[in-house]
């Protein structure tokens, strides 16, 4: 009999969005005639851009020409994506070389897969509430993890306490759930922190197509010294809907070179090459060259009509929210509305109650965390019809 990884006994039995579906599911089930509105998972609606259409023509066109066919791609990723994201990153200011930025099939796969790089005595900082792969992750390879408190008295944005030392500090910003985004003064506190403790930040930016204030960075590397200590991983899942197309990226700066315990250097960016070499063969070639698409100015262009379609989802659910005199945080630099569950309601009730007596399928932000309890998170990627029909049954349900 095979010795079991009972980690998993320290995990819940199941994910947060299979919970969810399965809920809805038998609902819907027992409510056939009941329009269900899901609100739920930060999942896409729109299709995906022209550009991004036509250059997913012409991969399979490539694939399908025995002059062109490309069968094992490089494990870190075509030149034509890498290229293109590091051109990316240079319009936002940001100088990042194509040779640290890995392709991967999203920013879910590798937020999860990092954990290969790290031993397991680690002090890990996780924030409390947020996206659970960070948790989750640690826990099935037998680590513990710390957590940092994100609540209403710092608008969900904890920084950090230079009385505790840190190995490894996950930060997601624009937060995953609660909408909050850091400015670059605190940015900078946590870098400067993650150096003084030879820590290495692990910044998940999926959401950083959202921001709209151009003063607030968008990449981790936007902050001196961060290149010394952190990764970063995005994704074009909310940049330009490839939620069902998978691509995403990770960038493993050369200069994150840390000392083993035999005294010898190693680079992590060598160290995550090695990983995926062995157990990786990236995304597939279509995609890629997809993916190169949304970086072109016609691309992006079109990308970004999509999330303004979303950000007025936003504004829309903020606006209603606010009318009802319901306590919200996020939806300005973030398709996530994070609001406090109304008269009191814990987030799994806040979940019944909405299925029940409205039919909209949230996101209970208990599943993000234990400073989740009292709150919910509603998602803007809906279509502007359903999130109006959403908000005009919130204004039913909640109106005095
Ligand atoms: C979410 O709803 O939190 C995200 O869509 C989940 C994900 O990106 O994996």
């Amino acid at each position: 009999m095979p010795k079991l990884n009972e980690n998993f006994l320290r995990i819940q039995n199941s994910y947060l969005f299979s919970e969810i579906a399965h809920r809805t599911a038998a609902y819907v089930e027992a409510n056939p005639d009941k329009p269900i509105i899901r609100l739920g998972i930060g999942d896409v609606t729109k299709p995906l851009a022209d550009t991004v259409i036509a250059a997913l023509h012409e991969g399979v066109d490539i694939m399908a020409d025995a002059a062109t066919f490309k069968g094992y791609g490089p494990e870190q990723g075509y030149d034509e994506a890498r290229n293109a994201i590091s051109a990316y990153y240079k319009k936002n200011g940001v100088d990042v070389e194509p040779e640290a930025i890995f392709i991967s099939d999203g920013a879910k796969s590798d937020t999860g897969n990092i954990t290969d790089l790290f031993g397991h005595d680690n002090v890990i900082l996780i924030p409390d509430p947020v996206y659970p792969v960070y948790v989750d992750s640690n826990i099935m390879c037998g680590n513990s993890v710390t957590y940092i408190s994100g609540n209403a008295g710092n608008d969900f944005l904890p920084m950090p306490d230079r009385s505790q030392h840190a190995d490894i500090i996950y930060i997601c910003s624009p937060n995953n759930p609660t909408g909050a985004c850091y400015n670059k003064e605190q940015l900078q506190e946590w870098v400067d922190y993650a150096l003084e403790n030879e820590a290495v930040i692990l910044f998940d930016s999926a959401y950083e197509a959202f921001i709209s204030d151009p003063t607030l960075p968008r990449s981790i590397f936007a902050i001196e010294g961060a290149k010394k200590c952190a990764i970063e991983f995005c994704s074009l899942s909310k940049t330009a809907g490839f939620t069902g197309t998978r691509c995403g990226y990770t960038v493993v700066p050369k200069e994150l070179v840390f000392k083993a315990s035999t005294g010898e250097e190693m680079s992590l960016n060598t160290m995550w090459n090695r990983r995926q070499c062995t157990k990786y063969n990236s995304t597939a070639y279509i995609i890629q060259h997809a993916a190169a698409a949304v970086f072109t100015d016609e691309g992006m262009a079109q990308c970004r009509e999509n999330i303004a379609c979303y950000q007025k989802n936003a504004r829309l659910i903020a606006d209603t929210l606010s009318d009802l005199g319901i306590r919200f945080y996020g939806g300005i630099h973030s398709p996530y509305v994070w609001f406090e569950c109304p008269d009191g309601m814990e987030a799994w009730e806040c979940f019944d109650y909405l299925l029940n007596n409205i039919q909209v399928v949230g996101t209970p932000g208990a599943g993000f965390g234990e400073n989740g309890r009292n709150f919910f998170r509603l998602t803007a990627f809906g279509s502007y019809e359903n999130t109006v029909e959403a908000m005009n049954r919130f204004r039913r349900l909640f109106g005095k």
